[in-house]
């Protein structure tokens, strides 16, 4: 945390195919704690300009862009410098924010929830009724699945928590079931799921439980590694007589590598979730951080694991 400062940098200026925004907030996450915690991957040169995604109004369009204007309402995914004034960004990462959508929850869009809708939709193919498991449910991208489950067509919603004065977070956010992960979490599931099994596991905590995933995953279960929040090393996958035998999949998927890669797959992602929410069928509870000196307080909380929910820090207008 001491070595976060806030300082005053040179206005960015947009490039062809770039615009600028004044940013009203900013989304914090986890992935910017990981990146501040030197984990590998995450920091392609020091010093890191955290804030990975942003509301705000277009200050500037370059060479190239089309379909945006300046003073425009907008989210944005940033690649980083999103917890600024003002933020240069790739025009494919920005999308119209709906009258409807309050700017601090339209922040909280681009990387967040736009992580939970594609986790469920595109890479554990969601279908109503199914039964979720979500490790660390009580976090940003925990909460907003316990929300999107039932905006998707309802189904079974399990969470863990790492300790177990977190499981009553998660219940809040809504999860029909929360367990520490101290607790036996393969009876725990038997016992919500009838002996069943789930059909879908979203896991952010590396291999570490990747065991526990495939002994509680039904038939036909699809799990989804997408994250590392312990920081360590991965263990190699199981074999694929495993996979084939259990009838089960598991997959990948990281949104900050979708947005450089598909961005059109991720900006459609990012312009359901502000729908979502327009049309009222996504309610997402935020806590706002009333300024850039508080966030390094914000991001040391979430390295210790003592976050709750969303957090969106509130810069301008
Ligand atoms: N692949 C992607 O596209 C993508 C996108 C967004 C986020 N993520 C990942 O999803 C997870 C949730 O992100 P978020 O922004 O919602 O974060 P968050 O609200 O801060 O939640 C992070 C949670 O990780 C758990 N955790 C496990 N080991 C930890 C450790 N060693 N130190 C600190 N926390 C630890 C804690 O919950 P418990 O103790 O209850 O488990 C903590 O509350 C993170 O791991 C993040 O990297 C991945």
């Amino acid at each position: 945390m001491d070595r976060t400062e806030v300082r005053e940098v040179e206005e960015p200026r947009p490039g062809p195919g770039e615009v600028t925004i004044d940013v009203a907030y900013a989304g914090i996450n986890f992935l910017d704690v990981m990146a501040r915690r030197g984990d590998a991957g995450y920091v392609g040169a020091w010093p890191y300009a955290p804030g990975l995604e942003v509301s705000g109004a277009v200050r500037e369009i370059g060479p190239d862009v089309t379909g945006l204007a300046v003073g425009q309402r907008v989210a944005a995914f940033t690649a980083g410098g999103g917890l600024g004034d003002v933020v240069r960004v790739r025009a494919e990462f920005v999308v119209p924010v709906p009258d409807k959508v309050p700017s601090p929850v339209a922040a909280a869009a681009p990387l967040m929830l736009t992580t939970a809708l594609l986790l469920l939709e595109d890479a554990a193919r969601f279908r109503p009724g199914e039964t979720v498991l979500m490790h660390s449910a009580s976090g940003g991208v925990g909460s907003a699945v316990a929300q999107l489950v039932p905006a998707l067509g309802g189904g079974l919603r399990i969470g863990t928590v790492g300790r177990p004065d977190k499981v009553a977070s998660a219940l809040k956010s809504g999860y029909d079931v929360a367990v520490p992960r101290s607790e036996d979490l393969t009876e725990a599931v038997r016992a919500a799921t009838g002996g069943a099994g789930v059909d879908i596991v979203l896991d952010p905590l590396g291999t570490t439980m990747l065991e526990t995933d495939l002994g509680v995953t039904a038939p036909g279960g699809r799990i989804v590694l997408f994250g590392n929040a312990g920081g360590g090393d991965q263990a190699a996958l199981p074999p694929a007589g495993r996979l084939i035998g259990g009838n089960l999949a598991i997959s990948g998927f990281s949104i900050s590598r979708l947005w450089a890669t598909a961005p059109h797959r991720a900006a459609a992602g990012l312009r359901r979730v502000l729908d979502l929410i327009a049309e009222g069928r996504l309610d997402i509870a935020i806590t706002e951080v009333g300024s850039l000196a508080d966030v390094p307080a914000v991001h040391q909380l979430l390295a210790e694991g003592r976050g709750d929910g969303k957090y969106v820090a509130h810069l301008q207008g």
